[in-house]
């Protein structure tokens, strides 16, 4: 399929479908989207491809139709749709779906969010999806991952990782632990994407600045992290 890919939410209750956002993540390890492919290297949320128009169009052809089948079948579907679509010429197509939060663009959802998050999964579960309403910041949220040299291939487990304690945790601004360990009170690296830097901004310029002056604050130099995340949005 032709287009630019993106991720679009939806939380399902079995029948009523209720968008929680959209986003773009960076599959491959290297800056402008080169080398081999990683689960992400980071990611922004919302995706400015993910027009108003595109998100009304994918929910009216796309989603909703999956939901209403399922229900239709007697296998109603309640829970988090994360629907892949390539958008070419303001038309979406389905490239998958998968039934969770994806990795790294559930960070920048849930840092959008915030705490309604809680309130919009529980509406979800107890089937109330069509009472409740998602109240939208106009902002903007970007993740960036650092990862152990050598990921995806092969890399180390254990080197230090410093300059945390000092990093804030606030609703604009916060670290995601995904590949960590703490031994002898010290935070060591363990796994291949180790860190989620992520920031909120009034733009997604803003965000990314803010991204990144965290980046700067960690002491890891057996990590990494591409430093273009957003780019095509940016440019
Ligand atoms: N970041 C892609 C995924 O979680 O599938």
């Amino acid at each position: 399929m032709q287009g630019e890919e993106a991720s679009f939410f939806v939380l399902c209750d079995g029948e009523a479908v209720l968008p929680i956002g959209t986003a773009q993540d960076h599959k491959r390890v290297g800056e402008g989207d080169t080398g081999p492919n990683t689960g992400g290297m980071g990611a922004y949320s919302p995706a400015p491809v993910l027009t108003e128009a595109v998100a009304a169009r994918a929910l009216d052809e796309i989603i909703r139709p999956t939901v209403e089948e399922m229900a239709r079948r007697g296998t109603p579907y309640q829970g988090v749709l994360y629907a892949g679509l390539m958008i070419a010429d303001g038309a979406p197509r389905l490239v998958e779906y998968n039934v969770r939060f994806g990795d790294p663009e559930c960070q920048v959802l849930m840092m959008r969010l915030g705490a309604q998050a809680l309130d919009l999964m529980q509406a979800a579960a107890e089937g109330r999806l069509d009472e409740i309403r998602v109240n939208w910041a106009e902002d903007h949220a970007m993740t960036v991952v650092m990862a152990a040299e050598g990921y995806p291939g092969d890399y180390a487990r254990g080197s230090r990782i410093g300059g945390l304690d000092g990093l804030p945790e606030t609703s604009s601004e916060m670290v995601f632990h995904a590949g960590t360990a703490e031994r002898d009170g010290q935070i060591v690296a363990a796994g291949g994407r180790v860190l989620n830097i992520t920031a909120r901004g009034d733009s997604l310029r803003q965000a990314r600045d803010r991204a990144y002056a965290l980046v700067d604050r960690v002491h890891w130099p057996e990590g990494f992290c591409r430093r273009d995340i957003g780019w095509r949005a940016l440019d």
